[in-house]
């Protein structure tokens, strides 16, 4: 099993629900981070190289054997860093916990900045953006990598309550300062900031069942587990904000369930961004 560790952090009661959901965000997400990083074309040896809003470290997990000078995970949950030291028990990692908005981090530092599904969680402000650019060398590289959910793509459509279960979350998303659909916007944001070469990749994960296939279980139980956990961390804020009703979201659960499993021909795809730009 590829990045068995963090499989196994999933299921470990002694971490937290948000932890354990990152645990399997990783485990799920590796294969295609690993071909994103081979994707950038860049060598990685002898380089300094942050990852900011890390999360339990499967970036600079992935990178541990490219021989680079540095490899650093900065997040500002100290639960999720413990949690990344002992999942990912990589020597040559160091982890700082810090706000990306204020590094303890000398200016001119990396050479390679990553920020992967963290811009989907924080405001699109100029001084997150100017901290992380006090912190790159001249000529250094930012790879930015995030979700845009107006891409997600059903057929047959999801069932409405469903749907009105996603809205709520996203609208959560965007009161707690976060964006669903953000990646879209970051090119222009990264260029009015100053930064040039920008690069756009998209990453397509498309997946079909025909009608009657019992062999994808294990992706759609992916699937809907991925989403269940996303929501049981956050459902009662949901429900404190009236967002959504208690029997409104347990609907729209067991008909996203409901829906995984029907009998009919299942068309989803979603689309996620790498955007590669420089100082
Ligand atoms: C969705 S997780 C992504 C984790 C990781 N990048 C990955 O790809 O698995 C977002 C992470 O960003 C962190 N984060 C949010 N705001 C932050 C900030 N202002 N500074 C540093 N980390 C932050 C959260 O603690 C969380 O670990």
């Amino acid at each position: 099993m590829y990045c068995e560790q963090f499989y196994n952090t999933t299921l470990s009661p002694d971490y937290s629900l948000e932890v354990r959901f990152m645990a399997f965000q990783s485990y799920l997400t590796a294969p295609r981070l690993f071909r994103q990083l081979n994707d950038t074309g860049y060598s990685f040896a002898d380089k300094t190289v942050a990852d900011i809003g890390t999360g339990l470290g499967i970036l600079p997990y992935l990178l541990r054997n490219e021989n680079a000078l540095n490899i650093i995970g900065i997040d500002i949950d100290r639960n999720s860093l413990m949690a990344a030291l002992s999942t990912t028990r990589a020597e040559n990692i160091g982890f700082i916990n810090a706000d990306g908005h204020n590094m303890p981090v000398k200016n001119s530092t990396f050479d390679i900045i990553f920020l992967r599904y963290i811009f989907q969680h924080v405001n699109l402000s100029a001084c997150f953006l100017s901290e992380i650019k006090r912190t790159m060398k001249d000529g250094a590289t930012l790879v930015a990598i995030d979700i845009d959910d107006s891409l997600n793509v059903f057929y047959p459509d999801l069932p409405d309550s469903s749907k009105k279960l996603f809205k709520a979350y996203s609208e959560y998303q965007n009161l707690e300062g976060g964006d669903r659909f953000i990646s879209k916007k970051l090119p222009a944001f990264f260029s009015s900031a100053g930064f040039s070469e920008i690069k756009v990749k998209p990453y397509a994960t498309v997946f079909f069942k025909e009608k009657d296939d019992r062999c994808h279980f294990q992706a759609l139980k992916n699937a809907f587990l991925l989403v269940q956990n996303e929501l049981e961390i956050i459902k009662n804020e949901l429900f404190n904000k009236k967002l959504i009703g208690r029997l409104e979201f347990h609907k729209g659960l067991n008909d996203y369930f409901k829906f995984l499993n029907s009998e009919d021909n299942l068309f989803i795809s979603k689309t996620e961004f790498l955007i590669m730009c420089k100082k």
